[in-house]
This record gives C-alpha cells, sequence and structure tokens, in this order.
C-alpha cells in the first residue's frame, strides 16, 4: 500500500521552495564534447580521498605522513603527533573544505594518518571516515557539515575492532556502516556498533581467498542489492553476500579474462541506475579497466604493461547471470567511474599503462568517456570527450556536484608532495567537468526544478516535483530520480546509487510549468535513509539537482 498525501491539495501550497544555499550558478558553456575549466591552481593538499556533503562543500583529504602539504592550518593552528613518521609537530592542512558555491576552500585538522581510508555519510548528513594507516589506522572521525567557517574534524574515541587501511565501506538499510576488508583483513565490522551487531568483527574467507601476492583484493567494489544482500567484487570474483547471517548465498561467475580489477589493478565498478516500479527491481553491476595480472610487480621493474580495456556488465538479480563484455573506446586502470544525472556513466581520471601505487603509473588518459547503459547499439554506447589539460594518476579523485559538472582534483604517484624533477608532478589543482548535457544547446529543453513538496523525501511518500521547460512544445520522456553522491578515493565511489523513482504522472499547469507526482523509494534496501541529490532529467537532460533527506 502506497502511503499517500491528500492528492487535490495543490503542489504550490505546501512546498519547499528553493532557499539561496540551493541555487548554484550556471556552469561554464561546453560543446558536444564537454569542456573542462580550471577552478583552483591549488588548494594546498593533493584531493585523495573527496565527498560532496548536503550544504555542497566537498570534504577533501590526504595523508599525514608526507611532511607539509603547501596548505598552512588556520587559527596558529598546529598538529602535535609523536607517531607521525614525517613530522612531530606540523602546523600545515592534510584536509580541506571546498565551497562549490563560491569556489573557496579552507583548510581542516585530522589529528592521525588518514591515508587510503573509507567513508560513508550517515543518515543525517554527518560524514563517517574509518581507518588508514598507523596511527589512524583503527580511528573514526566524523564531520559534520555546518553553514559557518568552524566546524572541523572531530577524531571520536570509538574505535574500530581492526585496523582499516584500504577498506570498503556501505550504508545499511538500517542507517548504519559496514566497512570490509583492509589489507590483510579478511573480515569486516559495523559502526556504530550496536546490540545487534555487537561482535567486534566477523571473517569473511572470501577476501582471504581473492588475496594474491599482489593482493589485488584490496578496495572491494561493494553494492547494497534490493533484496538487501551484498554484491562484492574482489580480485575476479564476486558474491551475493547476506551480512546478517555471515553467508554466501551464492558466487557468480568469475569476470571473463582472468585480470584482476581492484586495487592495486584498480578497475572501478558502478551500481547501475535502479527503477523502482514497487514490484521486482532488476540491478546490474559494471566493473570497467583495471591491470592485467603480473602489472603491479611489472611496474616495480619499470615495464609498465598496457592497462584493461574492457568492462564486464552482469545482471546480478537473474538466476544464472553471466558477464557481458564490452570494450571502451581505450584501455584505462585507475578510472573514476561515476553516476550522471541521465543515468549515463562516466569514466575519468587514470593511466593506460602500469597500476596503482607509487610510481607505477604511465601514459595519463586525458579524456573522460561517457557510457550509457541504456543504449541497445553496442556501438555508440560509449563517447569519447574533450581532454583535460591535467594527467590525474594514482591518488587522484572524482565526484559528481548538483549542478551535474564532474569535481576531479588529486593525483600524487610521489610519497612525497614533488612538483618538479619528476614526469608527473603531485597535483594540487581542481577541475571540473562539464558533461555535454549542460551545453547551452540544450537550454530549451532543459528542466528547472522550482518546488518541491518537502526536503523529505518518505518511503512510499508521493511528492510533487514543480518543474519549468522554456520549450513551449509539451514534455515528454521525462522521469524523476535521486542519486546518493560518492565517497570516492582510490578509482572507487562508494555508497554511490541512483534510483530512477515511480513516476505516476506530469501534469501541465501553464505553458512552461509542469508538475511530476512521484512516489518515495519502495524501500530502504533500495535507497537507504540518507541525503540524495533530486534530478529530473526531460528528453535525456537533467535539471540541477536539489537535496532531499530519504527517511
Ligand atoms: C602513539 O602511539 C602509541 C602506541 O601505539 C599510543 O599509545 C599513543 O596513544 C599514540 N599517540 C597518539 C597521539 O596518537
Ligand atoms: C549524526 O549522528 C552522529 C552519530 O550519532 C552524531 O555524532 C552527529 O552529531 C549527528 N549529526 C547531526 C547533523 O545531527
Ligand atoms: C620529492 O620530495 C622529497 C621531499 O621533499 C625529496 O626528498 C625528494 O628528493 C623529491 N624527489 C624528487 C624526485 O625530486
Amino acid at each position: 500500500m502506497l502511503t499517500s498525501i491528500t492528492l487535490i491539495i495543490i503542489p504550490f501550497i505546501l512546498s519547499y521552495s528553493l532557499t539561496h544555499s540551493q541555487t548554484l550558478p550556471p556552469p561554464l558553456f561546453n560543446n558536444q564534447l564537454g569542456e573542462w575549466a580550471l577552478m583552483q591552481p591549488s588548494i594546498g593538499i593533493s584531493a585523495m580521498h573527496m565527498q560532496l556533503l548536503h550544504n555542497d562543500k566537498v570534504i577533501m583529504f590526504d595523508r599525514t605522513d608526507f611532511g607539509q602539504s603547501n596548505l598552512p592550518l588556520s587559527f596558529g593552528r598546529c598538529r602535535m603527533d609523536p607517531n607521525d613518521t614525517a613530522l612531530k609537530i606540523d602546523c600545515s592542512a592534510h584536509s580541506a573544505l571546498y565551497d562549490v558555491h563560491t569556489n573557496t576552500f579552507r583548510p581542516l585538522m585530522v589529528q592521525t594518518d588518514t591515508w587510503c581510508s573509507s567513508g560513508s555519510v550517515l543518515p543525517n548528513g554527518t560524514l563517517i571516515q574509518t581507518g588508514g594507516y598507523n596511527d589512524g589506522e583503527r580511528r573514526v572521525r566524523a564531520f559534520t557539515p555546518c553553514f559557518g567557517e568552524y566546524c572541523d574534524w572531530i577524531e571520536l574515541s570509538d574505535a574500530l575492532s581492526q585496523r582499516r587501511w584500504y577498506a570498503t565501506n556501505q550504508i545499511l538499510p538500517d542507517g548504519t556502516l559496514i566497512i570490509i576488508g583492509g589489507r590483510r583483513q579478511f573480515n569486516y565490522e559495523f559502526y556504530p556498533k550496536t546490540s545487534e551487531n555487537s561482535l567486534s568483527f566477523v571473517s569473511l574467507n572470501f577476501l582471504g581467498e581473492t588475496s594474491d601476492p599482489s593482493e589485488n583484493n584490496l578496495y572491494p567494489f561493494v553494492h547494497l542489492l534490493p533484496d538487501g544482500n551484498l554484491f562484492i567484487f574482489a580480485n575476479t570474483r564476486s558474491v551475493l553476500f547476506d551480512y546478517k547471517q555471515n553467508h554466501v548465498v551464492k558466487e557468480f561467475p568469475r569476470i571473463p579474462g582472468g585480470d584482476p580489477r581492484n586495487y592495486p589493478s584498480s578497475g572501478s565498478s558502478v551500481l547501475l541506475p535502479l527503477e523502482d516500479d514497487f514490484g521486482f527491481v532488476e540491478a546490474q553491476v559494471i566493473v570497467c579497466g583495471g591491470a592485467p595480472r603480473g602489472s603491479f610487480e611489472s611496474a616495480t621493474k619499470g615495464n609498465f604493461m598496457r592497462a584493461l580495456h574492457t568492462c564486464g556488465r552482469i545482471k546480478v538479480t537473474d538466476s544464472n547471470p553471466n558477464w557481458v563484455m564490452e570494450n571502451m573506446p581505450m584501455a584505462r586502470a585507475m578510472g573514476d567511474m561515476l553516476i550522471l544525472p541521465n543515468g549515463d556513466v562516466v569514466i575519468i581520471n587514470g593511466v593506460g599503462e602500469g597500476t596503482a601505487g607509487w610510481e607505477r603509473g604511465r601514459e595519463p588518459v586525458l579524456t573522460p568517456v561517457i557510457y550509457r547503459p541504456k543504449e541497445n547499439d553496442a556501438s555508440l554506447r560509449f563517447s569519447v570527450m574533450a581532454p583535460a589539460s591535467r594527467a590525474r594518476l594514482y591518488h587522484s579523485s572524482a565526484v559528481l556536484l548538483r549542478d551535474g559538472r564532474v569535481l576531479v582534483g588529486g593525483s600524487n604517484p610521489h610519497v612525497f608532495y614533488n612538483f618538479t624533477g619528476v614526469e608527473y608532478p603531485t597535483e594540487l589543482s581542481l577541475e571540473a567537468f562539464s558533461p555535454p548535457y549542460l551545453s547551452p544547446v540544450f537550454d530549451l529543453v532543459r528542466p528547472t526544478i522550482r518546488f518541491i513538496t518537502s526536503g523529505v523525501l518518505g518511503y512510499r511518500v508521493f511528492s510533487y516535483v514543480t518543474f519549468t521547460v522554456a520549450s513551449y512544445e509539451s514534455v515528454s520522456d521525462v522521469s524523476v530520480r535521486i542519486l546518493a553522491p560518492s565517497f570516492t578515493t582510490h578509482s572507487y565511489g562508494m555508497n554511490q546509487r541512483m534510483v530512477v523513482l515511480k513516476l505516476n504522472g506530469v501534469t501541465r499547469v501553464s505553458r512552461e510549468v509542469y508538475y511530476a507526482t512521484v512516489v518515495g523509494p519502495s524501500t530502504a534496501e533500495i535507497a537507504p535513509p540518507g541525503y540524495y541529490m533530486l534530478f529530473l532529467v526531460h528528453k535525456d537532460v537533467p535539471s540541477s539537482g536539489l537535496w532531499v533527506q530519504v527517511m
């Protein structure tokens, strides 16, 4: 049964209008290949990890143990850390907060080492960062978004039960987090610890079985599926995993080709958009790129092998699923995969040769590609975009912004910050890629969301999304989607997911004004509670998003 609020209420009455903070400047124009813009020549740190928060600020952090960054801490603060391997007293920042609206940034302060860690945003919007290296390996840190200038990281007294270095997090339907794996950690644990998950950690043999001499199963690809189980991909293997019973429900076929896809081979993966029609919801996973087996050892000896050029796509909800392989336009390892507001997927950053790891990547791939999962003609599924001017190799990252641009930062294949005397200097810059849908040629069909019933999108509750379209022709091909922003690091966007909401019709109010009636997600397995960006898409062209809280 759908919980229906009274349908006769005109959506304008109960409307939640755009506030100042929800208005973004229009992105720069582009052509059919998309367009690049340099946002900041330097933010003083290299953005190894990035997460967009629901106040349109992007939190970024690097590691703490390489010496000084180029961003001083504010208020004359210094970090005293007797356990830091490089500097015991460090007055530079290793984290920053970037404000998308004003294109400005400020330093943040982390206490212990956040190197190669993981994160997830809780349902209330607080980012929980887990693990790292050395004195940070069992730490939990929180960042609660604020509108002032003073909020900062809080190191919680909660400790993880195991070291979590290169682990993956996933938010669960009950709003808690599962933290899976990490180097030589063949187990998982939950955060926060509750009476139901009080065991400090639970073994997961699959992670041990998929570890090899160069590991290749780190930062496993984890996707929460509509049936409440997890899809976990490590090395070449993947399973359907019931984390409540600690039970592998089934193993999927190995990805064809025999080559590893996880760190340090570092392909990437997304759960393709789920279409929530309140019945059976099909789920498809795609894994793209990576490096051939042996590539890491080979790169150590100075021989950089060609990266993988294949993607594998699998309908994990089929009773007998199989991988369908496709060819990307070019080989790529360390590509970041991000779901775009219209349901397409961009693959951005990375290299054509070598792997992840210090000094092990070559031949940066400057051109993003866009993959259209719904295109029937396989030859039209990929498009090559305009090249970036800066190489983004190891320790780079990318996140989607609410206005539809992709923010790209980081790249530091060196142990230290090295700007000269190296082939690929440490990158402290931020760039934004505007996909073709932002081109002014689509202005006539581009929808603009004016109001939505509420900033809260209840499960199975109707909402009205009032929008305008400049063209006087009546609209067709409208969808409303919610997208959970990713915690991106090491070429993988944790917690990223898109749900296409059930559409109960589009009503024209006046020449340019319409409202779409949509129903909130059917279950928390399909859309775990939390902040999502809501987009309205018309003829494949998305609006800017609005933040909604699913609860
Ligand atoms: C440094 O490491 C020691 C030993 O692991 C630990 O007891 C101490 O709390 C650490 N200090 C800080 C500031 O993290
Ligand atoms: C969200 O919940 C966490 C954990 O209970 C808490 O530490 C944090 O302050 C909360 N954030 C907000 C915005 O209320
Ligand atoms: C990189 O930077 C570190 C620390 O500043 C320095 O010791 C090292 O020599 C640099 N490497 C190169 C190749 O310049």
